[in-house]
């Protein structure tokens, strides 16, 4: 995964989903089990995930050592207000270490913070320093758009975790040039689109509105084909976009890692897929179409 030394598997698994949807610890054993008898080796947590941290720390148990575990701080849970001073950030890093029952991270992330707390660099330092006392192995910005330029530009990250999918093009161009020139470890977030399109009506749910939208207005025309066959493209889709080594895909069922994983069994989607669905985005996405947090 860039210059890291992580060698990590292109399917890894998102833990938003099982800490916002109150998924039980016997069933985050079952997927979690599951996923790393298959193969699976990456998770991405977050502090502000509700329970998602302890439910993962405790399926985990012993096996901690085959995965590479991933985490992101400047949102303490129960607290509304993010919070990017270096004593916060330490302090919930140390809470992330105590709720996945680990001695160290491999990649703690800093969690969406805005271009001023970049370019303030305190927040930063403060990564670099948990880095220095052995508590994570390497440090990354999750962001999009500007910041996230910054971030790459910087200098100062491992790693760079960013929206990409058939919805979110943004950081095709804007970041991951930079990214794989900087031999960064690129982790695609939201790399489903959150399959809005499998709802008929505008979703209630506000986080799923704005892909709902684009993906009406793309239209792709493998997307009106079998359910299985469109989630497999959009997948193979992330997965070909040059600089993503991994794509973490949030689930709430104990079968769905293994069921994408059989999907990316063809490997890259062949060129002229790909060009097709990057030739589409160019001609139907408007410039306000930046990269979703
Ligand atoms: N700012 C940030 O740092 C940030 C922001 C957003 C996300 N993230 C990270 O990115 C991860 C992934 O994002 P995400 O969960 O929002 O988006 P996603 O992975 O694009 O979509 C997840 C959704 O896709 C569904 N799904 C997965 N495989 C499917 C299949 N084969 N068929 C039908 N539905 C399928 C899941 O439903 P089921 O439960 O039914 O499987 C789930 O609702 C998060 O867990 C988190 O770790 C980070």
């Amino acid at each position: 995964m860039g210059k890291t030394d992580m060698d990590v598997s292109v399917l890894g698994f998102g833990g938003s989903e099982i800490g916002y949807q109150r998924v039980s610890a016997k069933t985050v054993a079952r997927l979690l089990g599951g996923a790393l008898d298959a193969g699976l080796n990456v998770i991405d947590t977050a502090e502000c995930y509700e329970d998602s941290e302890e439910l993962i720390g405790k399926a985990l148990g012993a096996r901690r050592r085959d995965v590479h575990l991933f985490s992101k701080c400047g949102h303490a849970r129960a607290e509304a207000r993010s919070d990017w001073r270096p004593e916060a950030l330490s302090r919930s890093i140390e809470r992330s270490l105590r709720r996945l029952a680990t001695d160290h991270l491999d990649l703690i992330q800093l969690h969406s913070c805005g271009l001023d707390v970049l370019r303030r660099g305190d927040a930063i330092t403060a990564l670099e320093r948990a880095r220095g006392r052995g508590w994570v192995r390497y440090i990354g910005y999750s962001g999009d758009g500007e910041a996230a330029r910054w971030a790459v530009e910087s200098g100062r990250f491992d790693t760079l975790q960013t929206s990409v999918s058939v919805a979110d093009q943004e950081a095709i161009d804007l970041t991951l040039p930079a990214a794989r020139a900087a031999g960064l470890g690129v982790i695609a977030k939201r790399p489903l689109a959150n399959v809005a399109w499998r709802y008929a009506r505008k979703p209630t749910e506000a986080y799923y509105q704005e892909y709902w939208e684009r993906l009406r207005a793309l239209d792709y025309a493998f997307l009106r084909g079998k359910a299985d066959a469109a989630v497999k493209t959009a997948l193979r889709f992330t997965l070909s976009v040059p600089g993503v080594h991994t794509a973490i895909v949030g689930t709430t069922k104990p079968d769905r890692w293994r069921q994408n994983a059989a999907l990316l069994g063809d490997g890259r989607l062949p060129e002229a897929e790909r060009e097709r669905i990057r030739a589409r985005w160019k001609a139907v996405a408007p410039a306000s179409w930046e990269g979703q947090i």
